[in-house]
């Protein structure tokens, strides 16, 4: 199957299932359903749900019970992420997904409290399905453990700190590749994870799976530093320059940009050698190059 044939039914099953999963626009109080559906099915490219799908087709060749929930709980964390990083107090953005951010549409406190709702609602979707299948709760409750420490403080979170205490000054290498690794590469890398997880792989898959996780995750976000500088904002739907303006340091900034190619380049060439570790790898491999390619 074609890369973009298998994005698009992958995305479409993920689309079903959080339309079947998150609560309805009309459920009392509707304001707070109605943002959450607002943020979630403006767009994206649901990479997350898609990466737990890819890795446990990768390890199993099929989606043991609870994958799509797991999958979706991912997206869930990643739409809160997004709500609240483009809240004022964060990196104020007005468009996200080319729509008015949630902030925007729904005020401040209306997009703190949907955030929060689609953080919870993750756990949620993941308890479900381990009350659905008891035979399957092992595995989902090491899932839920797997989200909560990425999405944590020792993961996305920590990243988000350091990348708004830095913020107007410059951080040094060290400094970007932690909150590179933190704010975006924590949740792809679980993401991977979960994919394996739910299969219950044994310890070589897992690291394949984990180390192909790190290196698409490092490219994923050298790759947005780039497309903030030289992407087109009517592709990505999100305001194009703002780091600059708002003196973030990334890669381009730190490297420049032809370096920051070269080392996305290399970061996927790494993902690329993990992946062929299981058994079937393709479409990992062409995930991984299409982080690469991706112009939004
Ligand atoms: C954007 O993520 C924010 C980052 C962590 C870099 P995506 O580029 O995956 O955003 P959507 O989900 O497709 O909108
Ligand atoms: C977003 O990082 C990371 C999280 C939301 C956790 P950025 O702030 O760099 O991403 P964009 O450019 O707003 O999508
Ligand atoms: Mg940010
Ligand atoms: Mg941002």
């Amino acid at each position: 199957m074609q890369l973009a044939d298998y994005l698009k039914s992958r995305a479409a099953l993920i689309n079903d299932e959080l339309e079947r999963l998150l609560p309805h626009a009309g459920a009392f109080p509707p304001s707070v359903h109605e943002a959450m559906r607002y943020a979630v099915f403006a767009g994206g490219k649901r990479l997350r749900p898609i990466l737990v799908l890819a890795c446990a087709e990768a390890v199993e060749g099929e989606y043991p019970a609870g994958t799509t929930e797991v999958a979706c709980a991912v997206e869930c964390i990643h739409n809160y992420s997004l709500i609240h990083d483009d809240l004022p107090c964060m990196d104020d953005d007005r468009l996200r997904r080319g729509k008015p951010t949630v902030w925007v549409e729904y005020g401040q406190a209306g997009a703190v409290l949907t955030g929060d709702a689609l953080l919870t609602i993750a756990f949620d979707l993941i308890g479900r399905a381990a009350n659905r299948d008891p035979a399957f709760s092992d595995r989902l409750l090491l899932c839920s453990q797997e989200l909560a420490v990425a999405a944590g403080t020792f993961g996305m979170i920590g990243g988000q700190v350091v990348d708004i205490e830095y913020e107007g000054r410059e951080a040094g290498k060290d400094i970007l590749h932690f909150i590179h690794t933190h704010k975006t590469g924590a949740l792809l890398r679980a993401s991977c994870r979960l994919g394996a997880l739910v299969c219950g792989a044994d310890d070589a898959a897992l690291n394949a799976v984990t180390r192909y996780g790190e290196h698409l995750g490092l490219a994923f976000q050298i790759t947005d530093d780039l497309l903030n500088v030289d992407g087109a904002e009517e592709k990505l739907g999100k305001a194009v320059g703002s780091d600059a303006e708002r003196g973030k340091t990334t890669y381009p900034a730190l490297y420049g940009v032809e370096e920051s190619r070269e080392m996305a380049v290399e970061q996927v060439g790494k993902a690329v050698e993990y992946a062929e570790r299981l058994s079937h790898p393709a479409v990992l491999v062409q995930l991984a190059r299409f982080v690469l390619e991706r112009d939004h």
